[in-house]
């Protein structure tokens, strides 16, 4: 482990320096450590994640369910847990508190909003960072370390197509590459078909048809679908499917 500068200042009696006043080179080694240490962290948002407990309950319910809902109001940090958990299965870098979902490959994921303007200020901002400073791209859910390209959309200014993501490569996780991709459900169900997936992050209420055509490109891998949203539409077909006949039949009469 690197000692901090402050510690390996030189302590020789024979340098005839004032004990109160570190030398000017320790100040500075110091000063650039607490800087790195700022950038890290910065970095690795991944690292710093704390789920609250909804949070909690939502990732470790991946670990029986291939389609999960988190439906809650406004600002009670539902992107931020589709955010972490996508970098987690993007990266391999699972916390030693996980309980949900876990691959043990590299993976192809989507993440969609309504346009694809919500996608990039959403999704695309919580895993990558501010989508209008390129600079900062790397300060979002998916360390900076781990991202190896970015590569740009042609919609929505800073709007990006896909991230390819370092997977694995620690302890006895093989190396590989992970792919993520920004879609909208605005395209339509046409765009939504061909490629087979891992998983497919909802940050919105999809129209069913999307939500469908999602969920059957993750039907090879046996993946998993995440639905994040506020209900503003009232009970739609998809929340329907996630609700069971006994909650329904509640719903109705109260
Ligand atoms: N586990 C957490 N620890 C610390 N901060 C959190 C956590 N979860 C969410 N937050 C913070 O709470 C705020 C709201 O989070 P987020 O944007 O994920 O909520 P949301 O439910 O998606 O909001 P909206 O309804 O606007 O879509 C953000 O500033 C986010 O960083
Ligand atoms: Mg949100």
């Amino acid at each position: 482990m690197r000692r901090s500068a402050a510690e390996s200042a030189p302590s020789k009696p024979s340098s005839g320096r004032s004990s109160k006043s570190p030398p000017v080179n320790a100040k500075k080694e110091y000063l650039a450590l607490l800087a790195e240490l700022d950038r890290r962290h910065r970095h690795n948002q991944l690292a710093a994640y704390k789920p609250y407990e909804r949070q909690a309950e939502f990732h470790a319910a991946g670990a029986v369910n291939r389609e999960r809902l988190f439906m809650a109001g406004n600002q009670l940090g539902k992107t931020r847990a589709g955010g972490a958990e996508w970098a987690m299965h993007l990266t391999g870098r699972y916390p030693q508190w996980w309980q949900g979902k876990v691959f043990d490959t590299a993976v192809r994921l989507w993440a969609a909003g309504v346009t694809g303007e919500g996608t990039r200020d959403n999704p695309q901002r919580v895993l990558v960072g501010p989508p209008q400073q390129q600079s900062a791209w790397g300060t979002g859910m998916i360390p900076g370390d781990a991202i190896v390209d970015t590569i740009m959309g042609r919609g929505a200014p800073g709007a990006l197509d896909s991230v390819v993501v370092r997977h694995g490569g620690g302890g006895d996780v093989q190396s590989g590459e992970s792919v993520l991709s920004f879609k909208s459900f605005e395209k339509g169900r046409e765009k939504w078909q061909g490629e087979t997936l891992h998983g497919v992050w909802f940050d919105e209420e999809p129209p069913l048809d999307i939500y469908s055509e999602g969920l059957t490109r993750t039907n090879a891998t046996g993946g998993i679908t995440i639905v994040t949203f506020t209900p503003l539409l009232g009970m739609s077909d998809v929340v329907m499917l996630f609700l069971s006949a006994g909650e329904v039949e509640r719903m109705g009469k109260g």
